[in-house]
């Protein structure tokens, strides 16, 4: 358990076998290059535990034989272990924690400093009583470097301890059960070398893809802090490679070693080859302390970049502080020089195989005004991958990009056609790659990045590209039918992955989801501002290379005036078309009989049933509309279009909904407390508690242990700043509208808005604004209700709403 909470670490005071999967998760470390779980270092796979170390975008396809059926996946490779550090006293066994007797261990992720210490003190079968101290780090900025230092102290005993550290490639994709019918093995060619005094190297390359991986290790000895000579012996394992170090100890000697990892894979700019890049990285890496201060200092800049301070619970304190520091292990500084997207579970385990949904939706937000150049480097994952969703789109028959649903190395679709249920043992078919809307929210977040930071660059040669191939797309699936002077898009699958078919029709898919009908519409109308907003010549160039004339322009804003929403009791937005005939689930009965029915589709297929019969949703979808659209915006791409929708039936939307919903992903809490956060403000926060416990809790029972979910993590940071603190840029100004919960206690929010380092400090209705002093950027806008005001470097201004209307 997290026994003290503490803001700033993460503490497990105990070692419990059946949780120690989910405590990896939480405590890996990584760089946005890399990240290692934080499994104990003389630990291999087994049932207990499940050491993992991934590199952002390093990928590989194997083929599976399941049930008679080839399938092939696309997984993010588990890389060799770079951890393994164990021990033995004289002659006696090497050290693992089943074979010895535990009077205390603890592990702790220090979150300011980006360090996991684990203490113990231990008595071997020989009732040798040892104290261990195990320091880790991944470098911040140095990303292919890590270091693991393992100090011991005999407490009752003198004698010889032999260290073995090593690198071991004996791993494979193994870290969720479901997949365990799946091949998980990448890696081939795998061979350890000594390469130098003390310092080993392994490399290997992963089957398909291959993408050269090399690790090497260089570890040095101390007593009592004087550095021991005399070099280790090499012990070459079958597709491993250790040295052993053996040192003479007396009782209260401090024996410490020191494992100094570099890694390299073939993706990397600026290298060589991988071999002897890491061979020569690890060789000339400072000692450890060195290297962790360096690390340290890195990781306080971050820190100070990505404040977010509240007075309020330590609980509170400590979660958000976790989602910041996982949110920066898989996206940091590191990440703007790669082809990299937003793995959907982190670099911190292999649900969804590291592949990359519309997660960064809820994740981009947060590094816009942090660190616009990452979230640039984010967008141009998908912009370089925009040839292959051409060619998707021209295979499906279409026109413009289809983005896939599930993504990887290079943009093909990678979702599963076949899904296991592990309450039934069976593999029905899954359809969710249907979800079209993932293109939307490609284009929806090219365009906010566009809004927040006025990278016309980008815009003119990458962003308009993506937003004009994408809206042509989705025009392409509509379709006008003359009789109701309306298009519809049929055969689709909304937000809402509950409901892939209508359950009296073979052919999968919906018709006229609400939100991809509305967003459509959304992104017609953003296509043509697109165009707007690129120079003359840049547009002519690009609509020419694109071969994009007014007829086809025309068609998008028919598309925007005449797109069809359903509608249905009275105001209430229809899911999907035909939602309302749908049966009513005995939800009351469900929650009886199974508990926890987040996963109500698991449950309905094991019954032999699905929940495409019922009016059932896992997720938000017509919320979505709110979540992502003011109730301006709402309103008036609903009149454009014809529809009338009263402001007051927005919270009856809202309710209907709620009452239909079984969260059953992480990201609708997410939502849940952004529409109820002006409504109904109780229910708001307790969605945002559940947020926030999301992985710390691990509320989906099971799933933290095989990753943490990212975009439910750094959505919980977009909750406190745009949606509590009301903080956005529109039309070029920083526009703040606080509606701040006082169970919060105030915020302290740094964000960076055109080059300004900005503090901002929320309470109630009431935000003050400094800007940084030295910056030598143009002054910016600020606005808050009726009041605008410029601010120029090092200056402040204080904004209330108290006396305005709700
Ligand atoms: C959700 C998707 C999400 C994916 C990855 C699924 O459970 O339904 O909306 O993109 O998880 O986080």
């Amino acid at each position: 358990m997290n026994d003290s909470p503490s803001p700033h670490r993460l503490v497990f005071t105990d070692f419990d076998p059946a949780d120690e999967k989910r405590r990896e998760a939480l405590c890996t470390l990584g760089n946005g290059y890399f990240a290692t779980r934080g499994s104990v270092p003389e630990a291999r796979a087994d049932g207990v535990h499940c050491p993992g170390t991934y590199v952002a975008g390093c990928y590989n396809r194997l083929t599976s034989v399941v049930s008679g059926r080839e399938l092939e996946h696309e997984s993010l490779v588990n890389l060799p272990n770079w951890l393994p550090v164990t021990f033995r006293v004289d002659d006696g066994p090497w050290f693992e924690l089943a074979g010895v007797e535990l009077l205390a261990h603890e592990q702790e992720l220090d979150l300011e400093r980006g360090v996991l210490v684990r203490r113990a003190r231990l008595r071997d079968s020989a009732g040798r009583i040892t104290r261990m101290v195990q320091r880790r780090f991944v470098h911040m900025s140095r990303p292919h470097l890590a270091g693991l230092e393992t100090t011991l102290v005999p407490e009752s005993w003198s004698g010889t301890i032999t260290f073995r550290c090593g690198l071991d490639g004996r791993v494979g994709n193994h870290g969720v059960a479901r997949y365990e019918g799946l091949n998980g093995r990448h890696l081939v060619d795998i061979r350890g070398d000594e390469a130098g005094e003390n310092l080993v190297v392994l490399h290997t390359r992963t089957s398909g893809s291959d993408i050269r991986v090399a690790e090497a290790a260089s570890c040095r000895t101390f007593r009592n802090e004087v550095p021991l000579a005399g070099g280790g012996r090499t012990v070459h394992d079958e597709q491993a490679v250790f040295q052993e170090f053996t040192v003479d100890s007396n009782r209260l000697d401090e024996i410490r070693i020191e494992k100094l990892v570099a890694l390299f894979t073939s993706r990397d700019s600026a290298i060589v080859e991988p071999v002897s890049e890491a061979v020569e990285a690890a060789r000339e890496a400072e000692g450890f302390d060195e290297l962790l201060s360096s690390h340290v200092a890195a990781w306080a800049r971050l820190g100070h970049a990505f404040r977010c301070g509240l007075s309020t619970s330590a609980a509170t304190r400590q979660a958000v502080r976790l989602h910041v520091f996982h949110l920066l292990q898989t996206v940091s500084p590191n990440t703007a020089d790669l082809d990299v997207g937003v793995p959907a579970r982190g670099l911190h385990g292999e649900a969804y195989r590291g592949h990359v949904f519309w997660d960064e939706l809820f994740v981009l937000p947060t590094l816009t005004l942090r660190m616009p150049w990452v979230a640039r480097a984010l967008l141009r994952y998908r912009s370089r991958r925009l040839p292959q969703a051409r060619l998707a789109a021209r295979r499906a028959g279409l026109s413009g990009a289809m983005f896939p649903w599930q993504s990887g190395s290079n943009g093909r679709e990678e979702s599963q056609s076949w899904h296991l249920n592990p309450r039934s043992g069976r593999w029905p078919a899954d359809h969710t790659h249907l979800q079209r809307h993932i293109g939307i929210a490609i284009a929806h977040n090219v365009w906010h990045y566009y809004q927040a930071t006025d990278d016309e660059e980008f815009l003119a040669e990458q962003g308009a590209e993506t937003i004009l191939e994408t809206t042509r797309f989705l025009a392409s699936l509509a379709n006008y039918e003359r009789g109701s002077d309306r298009y519809t898009i049929s055969g689709i699958v909304g937000p809402d992955e509950y409901h892939t078919g209508y359950p009296d029709r073979d052919s999968p898919g919906i018709d006229n989801n609400a939100y991809t009908n509305i967003m459509t519409a959304w992104l017609c109308r953003t296509a043509l501002r697109t165009l707007g907003e690129l120079d003359n010549a840049r547009r002519a160039e690009l609509t020419d290379q694109l071969d994009l004339d007014h007829s086809e322009t025309d068609r998008w804003r028919h598309i925007s005036r005449r797109m069809y929403v359903p509608f249905h009791d009275d105001g209430i937005i229809s899911q999907f078309e035909g939602y309302d005939r749908l049966a009513e689930l005995d939800w009351d009965d469900y929650r009886g009989r199974y508990g926890d029915i987040s996963r109500l589709d698991r449950i309905l297929e094991a019954e032999g049933d699905s929940p495409n019969r019922y009016r059932a949703s896992k997720q938000a979808d017509v919320l979505m509309l709110f979540y992502l659209l003011s109730a301006e915006e709402l309103e008036q791409l609903l009149t454009t279009l014809g529809y009338t929708m009263p402001r007051d039936t927005i919270p009856r939307n809202i309710d209907y909904y709620l009452r239909r919903t079984s969260h059953g992903s992480t990201l609708s809490a997410v939502v849940h407390a952004w529409v109820l956060a002006r409504a109904n403000r109780a229910k708001a926060l307790e969605f945002f508690d559940n947020v926030l416990a999301g992985d710390l809790h691990d509320v989906q029972r099971g799933t933290t242990a095989e990753g943490i979910h990212l975009a439910a993590m750094a959505g919980s940071i977009d909750l406190l700043q745009r949606c509590f603190a009301g903080i956005e840029i529109r039309d070029h100004t920083l526009v703040l509208n606080p509606l701040w919960p006082a169970e919060l206690g105030a915020l302290e929010l740094a964000i960076r808005f055109r080059g300004h380092p900005i503090d901002i400090t929320v309470t109630g209705r009431t935000a003050t604004v400094r800007t940084a002093p030295g910056s030598r950027k143009s002054p910016i806008r600020c606005a808050c209700g009726s009041r605008a005001v410029t601010l120029g470097p090092g200056e402040t201004t204080v904004f209330s709403l108290e006396h305005a209307e709700r």
